[in-house]
């Protein structure tokens, strides 16, 4: 079923506001403590077999909106992200403290050793870093690192800024759109010991995609690592997307009610997509995450794909 909401904003000239947003049902789910489940699944079997065939079956049948909405939609992204601030400011992500369990580098350092003697003293990046959910408290962990961060919304880093710890002289945020704007005007080339890439590159579309890589890839020193966790194909948000025509605007790509994108990518396209860039893949596979909402009374199985590169 369609709401009203959505087929307004899929054809009105400004994207509507709704009442609960579908980031804010994704976000929830992600975040609230309700009972989870996480298990690294096989690559081959990222849903049972019999669920498997139900999700192509809904994700097959749905289809692109028009051409026009669709160009629309790509071309003013970083239009509806500043708004998203906006309307949210730092309200609408949790921080994400369980980065530094699945990334271990940012505590052990280069070396894969946590070592309390020597300090690690890294210089990293988050691109698309939002408000900072995921900067400061890696920051708070680890004295001796430097954080660069960058977003796309102008929105979105004049709060990073705003930050009561930023201004402790241990990060620094730019507006940049990593598909167009060169990071180096801002890094020096091959200078970074980490980049971290967390539901970044989804608000992307595929086609450019490359562009962002390559971009990212020029500050990144030989041997540095790309820290990567998105949404995968067969979540349970695409095949809500897909429940609902109206929201897709290419294979995989589908718009919010905010108008805001969402891309859900498989393990052999980021692999691609990061190798054909001359990372080496350390890993690559998808994560399982089931989800009790209790307020709706569903059951809602999670797919993200979490990733580690390093440059060549
Ligand atoms: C889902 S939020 C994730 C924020 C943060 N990484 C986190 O995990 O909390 C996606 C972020 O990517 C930013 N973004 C999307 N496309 C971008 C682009 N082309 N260049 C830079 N930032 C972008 C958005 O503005 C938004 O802040």
């Amino acid at each position: 079923m369609v709401t009203p909401e959505e087929q307004q904003h899929v054809h009105s000239q400004e994207p509507q506001q709704p009442q609960e947003s579908q980031q804010s049902q994704e976000s929830d789910l992600i975040e609230a403590r309700q009972q989870r489940l996480l298990q690294p699944l096989p690559s081959a079997a990222i849903l049972p077999p019999g669920k498997l065939e139900e999700a192509k079956r809904i994700i097959e049948g749905d289809k692109a909106i028009k051409p026009f909405w669709v160009k629309k939609y790509k071309n003013e992204a970083a239009k509806n992200w500043n708004k998203f601030y906006q309307r949210n400011e730092t309200r609408f992500y949790k921080d994400r403290h369980w980065i530094e369990r699945e990334f271990t580098i940012y505590k052990e350092g280069a070396s894969g050793k946590e070592d309390e003697s020597k300090p690690h003293t890294m210089t990293c990046l988050e691109v698309g870093c939002g408000v900072g959910n995921f900067v400061f408290p890696v920051l708070d962990k680890n004295p001796h690192l430097f954080m660069y961060a960058c977003d796309f919304a102008p929105h979105a880093v004049e709060l990073v800024k705003k930050h009561e710890d930023y201004a402790k002289g241990r990060c620094s945020a730019f507006v940049c759109d990593l598909t167009k704007d060169p990071l180096t005007d801002t890094i020096p080339k091959d200078s970074l010991d980490v980049i971290s890439v967390i539901f970044v590159l989804s608000a992307i579309p595929a086609e450019k995609l490359e562009a962002a890589i390559k971009n990212i890839k020029e500050v990144l020193k030989p041997g540095g690592m790309i820290c990567f966790r998105d949404y995968a194909i067969y979540d349970a948000a695409q095949i809500k997307f897909s429940s609902n025509p109206g929201h897709m605007l290419d294979t995989n790509l589908y718009v919010r009610q905010d108008g805001t994108l969402s891309l859900f990518f498989s393990v052999a396209q980021i692999q691609a997509l990061f190798e054909g860039e001359g990372f080496e893949t350390v890993e690559c596979d998808y994560v399982h995450r089931e989800t009790i909402n209790r307020a709706l009374d569903i059951n809602l199985d999670r797919r993200f794909l979490q990733a580690k590169f390093v440059k060549k």
